[in-house]
């Protein structure tokens, strides 16, 4: 930014060009196999549905689905958003408690911005989702980390970091948590660390962003209820995502939150981008009232713990006996910790000459610790290359450990 960056703004000047997905733009068209991406697997996209309800949103609603629509969203997928709710185990609410946005991302961005300013006292859980975590910093909030164990975040921790803060006068914003299936973690909090958490949100009065990104990709038990069904306050403002369940190219999120929220994020978005593409939601909306998504959950779900066993399976046979790794109950990705000694930051670029890509752990801690650590994908390669690319990084850490 020789030329023109004299014009940025201050704000603009703190978002930051990832060194790592440069390195990784590098290894696009080589022979490289990527447990680094998040996609989902593209065979689990319900195409031929699509296609159908496709030719019937242009046969009866063209006029409207073609046209500019309402900033909160159309009131058809509003409306499905509060059924789609309740089997989540979300009632009680109604469709002025939903906001449909640009994918979850566009839910977080608007969120943050809104609620967050500097040196705000934010939560977050160590490791976090990468993304996220980017508009955050953006915010320049005093982070606080909660350590995540195996079974979610570590609450005794969490507790007493508020406690701390709390007596020396300071006040709380808000915790973000992915209470299931947590990217990276692959952990989920129990029924009862949902509600400790939410009784210390009132206790200590902050607000929860409740990421629920992976709410329906819960292969192994129940999913539990998402911290939102159990809100009596309206303290936990509950973020939700298509692009697990139907189709990430459909850019679909939403917001569920208590009305005042909505009203705020509704004058954000406007400034933004008005409102999300009417025509994709009228898909979408559709889509969940001909039960196309609850169909298509079993084999998404099947699809995902095959490839995780895989994954698992091949971990389990190559990689060091000194790593530990995740047994996520769901979700896309297994993360690791290998020994001290391993910085997998500088360990990357001889992992894609060899031949496989991994996102290097420490971009999902906010202060750029767990140096150790490593997140891989198992949803979107085939199950041949989860195997190879295991083996080949299995090799790589190995010769780093020599
Ligand atoms: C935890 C989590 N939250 C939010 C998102 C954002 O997804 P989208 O913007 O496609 O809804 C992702 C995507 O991978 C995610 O893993």
């Amino acid at each position: 930014m020789a030329k023109w960056g004299k014009f940025l703004s201050k704000e603009s000047s703190l978002l930051r060009t990832s060194e790592i997905r440069d390195l990784l733009k590098l290894t696009e068209g080589k022979n490289v196999i990527s447990l680094a991406g998040g996609l989902p697997d593209p065979s689990t996209f319900p195409a031929e549905d699509i296609k159908s309800i496709t030719d019937y949103v242009l046969e009866n609603f063209a006029s409207r689905a073609l046209q500019y629509s309402a900033t909160a969203g159309i009131p058809e997928l509003r409306k499905e958003l509060v059924n789609l709710s309740n089997q989540r185990g979300i009632s009680g609410i109604t469709e002025n408690n939903i906001f449909v946005t640009v994918g979850s991302q566009e839910a977080l961005f608007m969120l943050f911005n809104l609620l967050v300013d500097p040196k705000d006292n934010v939560f977050v859980e160590m490791p976090s989702y990468l993304a996220a975590l980017n508009i955050l910093r953006a915010r320049n909030p005093t982070f606080h980390g909660i350590p995540l164990t195996d079974q979610g975040p570590d609450l005794d921790a969490f507790e007493n970091e508020l406690k701390r803060l709390t007596a020396n006068g300071e006040k709380i914003k808000l915790l973000y948590i992915i209470p299931t299936a947590q990217n990276p973690g692959g952990t989920t909090l129990s029924l009862d660390g949902r509600k400790r958490v939410l009784e210390l949100a009132s206790k200590y009065d902050f607000l929860i962003v409740e990421d629920d990104a992976y709410g329906f990709l819960v292969f192994d038990g129940d999913s539990p209820a998402p911290i939102k069904a159990l809100d009596k306050e309206g303290r936990v403002i509950y973020t939700g995502t298509f692009s697990k369940i139907l189709a990430p190219g459909f850019r679909l999120g939403w917001i569920l939150a208590d009305e005042e929220i909505i009203e705020s994020v509704e004058l954000y978005k406007q400034n933004v981008d008005l409102h999300t593409p009417s025509f994709t939601q009228f898909i979408a909306a559709e889509a969940i009232k001909r039960n196309v998504i609850q169909n298509n959950l079993p084999k998404v779900r099947q699809l995902y713990r095959e490839k995780r066993d895989v994954m698992l399976q091949a971990i389990q046979e190559y990689f060091p006996k000194e790593a530990r790794w995740s047994k996520p109950v769901g979700g896309m990705f297994v993360f690791a910790w290998l020994p001290n000694k391993i910085d997998t930051l500088n360990m990357l670029p001889k992992a894609l000459e060899k031949g496989v890509a991994y996102v290097p752990g420490s971009s999902f801690y906010y202060d750029y610790s767990g140096r150790n650590t490593m997140r891989l994908n198992f949803s979107f390669p085939d199950k041949q290359k989860l195997v190879e690319g295991i083996k080949i990084l299995s090799d790589v850490i190995k010769s780093e450990l020599t």
